[in-house]
């Protein structure tokens, strides 16, 4: 296996012909999405079982794929699950349970094993930055609380806390706020938003609210049986006939103040 590159800054993020399943069934093949830019928030949006999670998973090299995503000139197929690890975080759909920690040790563990922990950062150091990105979740009063006594929107923030903390070129999130309260649906957009362009990170997430991803996404990539079926900005990939298409209902989409005006009016 080859060791990933250092320095990938910079660098986007290229799916070609890429092709996964189970046991033989493929689930998303030949997948092929024009290059992600450093900084990009892509929103990937989807029905139940179009492939979302499947390929996510494939990029984060937890599942076999063929076919080739590259990272710069860095193929990440190629990577050990280590390899991949130091590029890509991946936060699943569906979030550990019975962890006896709390909160805090989780994002300490999270920096440890990432890159950003094999530096010279001193205990005290991690333990900053860990209560720093907790405090920015905006879970700072459950720092020292048992993971397992959170509530499920609770253990989603501090999963999240765990991704970002690790500073990844290339993040993926499994329906990151399906669990959370207006309050914090838009506080991890903005966060996500602006760590993305802060630190050149590329994001790929998985969401199920339209409007949120229009509002807060610079590209929305439509999957349906595994195929892409609409990608481009929100306002060019979210239109009235693939919502009938890929969604079976009957939809009014218009431009508004802060992103689109989605009205869904009746199933098809
Ligand atoms: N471990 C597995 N073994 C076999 N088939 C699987 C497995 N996981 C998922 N599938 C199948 O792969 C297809 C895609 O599932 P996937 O979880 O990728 O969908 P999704 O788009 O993430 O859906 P959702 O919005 O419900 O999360 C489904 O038909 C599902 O039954
Ligand atoms: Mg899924």
């Amino acid at each position: 296996m080859t060791q990933p590159h250092c320095d990938l800054s910079g660098a986007s993020l290229s799916i070609t012909g890429l092709s996964t399943g189970y046991g033989g069934k493929a689930i998303v093949s030949g997948l092929d999405l024009a290059p992600i830019e450093p900084g990009a928030v892509v929103s990937l949006l989807g029905p139940n079982a179009a492939g979302k999670t499947t390929l996510l998973r494939s990029l984060a090299g937890l599942q076999p794929a063929t076919g080739s995503v590259r990272l710069g000139d860095q193929e990440l197929l190629s990577l050990s699950l280590a390899g991949h690890a130091r590029i890509v975080t991946y936060m699943p759909q569906s979030l550990p349970q019975r962890v006896a920690l709390t909160v805090l040790e989780g994002v300490i563990g999270a920096i440890r094993a990432s890159p950003v922990g094999d530096g010279n950062l001193s205990d005290g150091d991690i333990v900053d930055r860990a209560l720093e990105v907790i405090e920015r979740v905006g879970i700072g009063h459950l720092a020292m609380s048992g993971l397992n006594h959170l509530s499920g929107g609770q253990r989603q923030l501090a999963s999240l806390a765990q991704a970002l903390v690790r500073e990844p070129r290339v993040l993926l999130l499994d329906e990151p706020i399906s669990a959370l309260d207006l309050h914090y649906q838009l506080r991890v957009m903005k966060l996500v938003r602006q760590l993305a362009k802060e630190r050149g990170m590329i994001v790929l997430m998985v969401l199920h609210d339209l409007a949120i991803a229009a509002r807060w996404s610079d590209r929305v990539v439509l999957l349906a049986g595994g195929q892409v079926v609409a990608d481009g900005t929100p306002e060019q990939a979210i239109t009235a006939q693939v919502l009938a298409d890929v969604y079976r209902v009957q939809a009014r989409v218009e431009p508004g103040p802060s992103g689109l005006n989605i009205a869904i009016e009746d199933v098809l």
